[in-house]
C-alpha cells in the first residue's frame, strides 16, 4: 500500500512541477520515529586543555568554551609565550596557559583564548550583533563584564570592562529581553538584578533592583537557590524558578505579578541541588498577531534538602527522580509531575529542534560542589514533549564512556549534535588517584534522529530568506521521500549559553507555517510568518530547522530582527 502511493506521488511529481500541498497534510506535528535508536557517542578530542565548564555557540559554527583562572595550569598554552599575570590569583600569579578557546566545529579544531581576571561560575548571552556577554565570575572577576565579537579570521579575543557591574554576580543567570539589553538575576548572596548595558542615560536610575524572591528562597547556608531557573515569557514577563518556587516577574515594574504553586516534593532544584529547566517551544501555528502562545516550563532532577551538607559526611544522598511540566500561561497553573527512569542531578537539558528534549550528564548521587557526587548517569534521557502515552515519553539512550559531574557543560549545535564536554569536581585540574579526574575531553552525542536510516528522510535545506517580525519569508529544501502524512515544521533556536546544568537563553520557537509548495521532484518551499513579537523572540541569531517526520535538517543561521 505504502510503495503504490510512492508510486502515485512520484507520478504527481514528474507531471506537476508545481504542486501546492493542502493545508491539513502538514499541520500534524513531527512524528514520533517507530523504534527510538540510542544515538551516538564520538570522542573528538581526548583533550582540548581545559575543562569546558561555561559554552557558548556562535553563529559563525563556532563555541567559545571557558573555565577559571584559579585552577591552576591548564593543558593549553597560550600563544606566542603569551602568559598571565595576576597578583590576585589564588592558584598561580604568572599562568602562560589558557583558560578559554575557541572551538571550530567545521574542522573540529581549537585555538586558546586570552581570559585575565577569573571566570569562575559566571554567566553569559549573546547580544542581538550575535557578540557573546559574559557576567561576573569571583575574585578579581566577580565585576567584570567580557564581551567576545565572532570574527571569521582567527583575531579576535575577549575584552574586558573592569568594575562594569555594580555588585558581585558569582552563580547568576541571565536572559536577554525582547529590547536587546540582558538582565542579569542574583548570585550568591546577591538579591538583587540589573542590565547590560547599565543606564547610563538615566544618572537617576538604581544601578540594580532589590528581589525579595531571591532572599526568600535561599535556605540557612545562603547558597541553594544559585543559578536560578530564567525565562522569558511569551508575554515579556520573566519566569523566574528557584528551589522549589517560582513567580511570574515584571522587571520593568520590579514586581512580583503571580507566584506559581511550589513544585511537589521536597527535593530541591537549584545549585547546589542542581536540576535544570527548560522552557518548552513556543508554538505560533494558528495564532493570530494579537494571540499569544501558551507557554510551560519543565524542571527535571536535583537533589533533596540537606544533601549538600550530607556530603561532608560522605553521605552521598539519592538524587531527585522527577520532572515537573508547568504550563505557566494557564489561568491556574498545576505541576504535572513524570517519573525519570533514574535520578539525576547536575543533568544538563537541552530542547532538540524538533521540540523534544535531551537530558545528559550529571550523577545519581550527591549534589553539585567539590567532590559532592558519586554514581554518574552516563545514560542521556530522551524526553518526547509530544508523546501522548506516558510509557513512551521517556527514553534511555546510548551511554557515553566519560563521566560527566560538577563543572561540565553541554550545546545543541547545527548539525543536531551535542557537544559534550567539562567536569572537574577538584579545586585544582586534577588528573590522578580521584575518583572522577578531571575531564579536559570533548565528545559529540548525535540523537537518535541522526541515525543513518533516517538520512532519506532528513531535509536539507538550499535558502531561507530574512526573518523579521510578523513578515512572510520563505524557506526551501530538498527531501527525496516525501510523505503528506509525516508532516513538516519549521523551527528556531537560539543558542545557549551553558553552564551548571543551566541553558541561558535556550528557546525553540515552532513556526506558524502558512503553505508548503512543491517546486520540483524533490524541492519544496515552505512559507510562514516570523515571531510576532522579540519576546517571543528577541532580536539575535537563530539556527532555523525544517523538521520532516521528526527529523531535522541541519540548522541554518538566521538574525531575527
Ligand atoms: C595535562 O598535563 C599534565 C602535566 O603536563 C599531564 O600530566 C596530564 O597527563 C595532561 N592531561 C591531559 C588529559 O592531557
Ligand atoms: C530616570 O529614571 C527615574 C527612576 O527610575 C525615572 O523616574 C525617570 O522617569 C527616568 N527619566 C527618564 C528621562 O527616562
Ligand atoms: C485573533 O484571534 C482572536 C481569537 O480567535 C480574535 O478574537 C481576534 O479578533 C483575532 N485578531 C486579529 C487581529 O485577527
Ligand atoms: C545512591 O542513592 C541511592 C538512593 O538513595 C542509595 O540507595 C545508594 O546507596 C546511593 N549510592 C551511594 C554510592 O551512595
Amino acid at each position: 500500500m505504502a510503495t503504490k502511493n510512492f508510486f502515485v506521488l512520484f507520478y504527481l511529481i514528474s507531471v506537476l512541477p508545481l504542486l501546492s500541498i493542502s493545508l491539513e497534510e502538514y499541520e500534524i506535528p513531527p512524528s514520533v520515529l517507530e523504534s527510538i535508536p540510542g544515538g551516538d557517542w564520538v570522542l573528538l578530542h581526548s583533550s582540548i586543555g581545559l575543562s569546558a565548564m561555561h559554552m557558548q555557540l556562535l553563529h559563525n559554527d563556532k563555541v567559545v568554551m571557558f573555565d577559571r583562572t584559579d585552577f591552576g595550569p591548564s593543558n593549553l598554552s597560550l600563544p606566542t609565550g603569551r602568559c598571565r599575570f595576576d597578583p590576585n590569583d589564588v592558584a598561580l600569579k604568572t599562568d602562560c596557559t589558557a583558560h578559554s578557546l575557541i572551538y571550530d566545529i567545521v574542522s573540529n579544531s581549537f585555538r586558546p583564548l586570552m581570559v585575565q581576571t577569573d571566570t569562575w561560575c559566571s554567566s553569559g548571552s549573546l547580544l542581538p550583533d550575535g557578540t557573546l556577554v559574559q557576567t561576573g565570575g569571583y575574585n578579581d572577576g566577580e565585576r567584570v563584564v567580557r564581551t567576545f565579537s565572532p570574527c571569521s579570521d582567527d583575531q579576535c579575543d575577549w575584552t574586558e570592562l573592569p568594575e562594569y557591574l555594580s555588585v558581585r554576580r558569582w552563580y547568576s543567570s541571565n536572559q536577554i529581553l525582547p529590547d536587546g539589553r540582558v538582565i542579569i538575576v542574583g548570585g550568591r548572596r546577591v538579591f538583587n538584578y540589573e542590565f547590560y548595558p547599565r543606564n547610563s542615560m538615566n544618572e537617576s536610575s538604581p544601578a540594580n533592583y532589590y528581589m525579595s524572591f531571591l532572599k526568600e528562597t535561599r535556605d540557612v547556608y545562603e547558597e541553594n537557590n544559585l543559578y536560578p531557573f530564567l525565562h522569558l515569557l511569551p508575554d515579556g514577563n520573566l519566569f523566574i524558578f528557584a528551589n522549589t518556587r517560582s513567580i511570574l516577574f515584571d522587571y520593568v515594574g520590579n514586581r512580583v505579578l503571580k507566584e506559581f504553586p511550589e513544585i511537589p516534593g521536597s527535593d530541591k532544584r537549584n545549585y547546589p541541588s542542581t536540576g535544570s529547566s527548560v522552557l518548552l517551544p513556543l508554538h505560533l501555528s494558528g495564532k493570530n498577531e494579537t494571540q499569544l502562545p501558551e507557554a510551560e516550563v519543565m524542571v527535571c532532577g536535583g537533589a533533596p534538602s540537606g544533601a549538600f551538607h550530607s556530603t561532608d559526611h560522605s553521605i552521598y544522598v539519592g538524587a531527585s527522580k522527577t520532572c515537573g511540566r508547568l504550563r505557566v500561561t494557564d489561568p491556574e497553573p498545576k505541576w504535572v509531575i513524570e517519573t525519570l527512569p533514574m535520578a539525576r542531578v547536575m543533568s544538563d537539558m537541552l530542547l532538540l529542534p524538533t521540540g523534544d528534549v535531551v537530558i545528559i550528564s550529571g550523577a545519581a548521587n550527591g549534589t553539585a560542589g567539590w567532590e559532592n557526587a558519586v554514581n554518574p548517569v552516563l545514560n542521556p534521557v530522551l524526553y518526547l514533549t509530544y508523546e501522548p502515552d506516558p510509557a513512551r515519553r521517556l527514553n534511555v539512550l546510548n551511554a557515553s564512556p566519560i563521566p560527566r559531574l560538577y563543572h561540565s557543560a553541554a550545546v545543541l549545535i547545527p548539525d543536531g549534535r551535542i557537544l559534550v564536554g567539562g567536569s572537574n569536581p577538584h579545586r585544582l585540574y586534577n588528573f590522578k588517584n580521584v575518583l572522577y579526574p578531571t575531564e579536559l575531553s570533548l565528545e559529540a552525542f548525535s540523537p537518535p534522529y541522526l541515525a543513518p536510516q533516517y538520512s532519506e528522510l532528513r531535509p536539507s535545506i538550499v535558502s531561507v530568506d530574512p526573518v523579521s517580525y510578523r513578515q512572510m519569508f520563505s524557506v526551501t529544501y530538498v527531501l527525496s521521500a516525501y510523505r503528506a502524512e509525516q508532516g513538516i515544521s519549521v523551527t528556531l533556536m537560539a543558542p545557549s549559553f551553558s553552564t551548571h546544568s543551566f541553558a541561558m537563553n535556550q528557546r525553540l520557537v515552532v513556526l506558524n507555517v502558512v503553505s508548503l509548495l512543491q517546486l520540483s521532484s524533490f524541492e519544496y518551499q515552505v512559507s510562514m510568518s516570523g515571531p510576532m513579537s522579540p519576546a517571543i523572540a528577541p532580536p539575535g541569531y537563530y539556527m532555523l530547522f525544517v523538521v520532516y517526520a521528526g527529523i531535522p535538517s541541519h540548522g541554518v543561521w538566521v538574525k531575527v530582527e
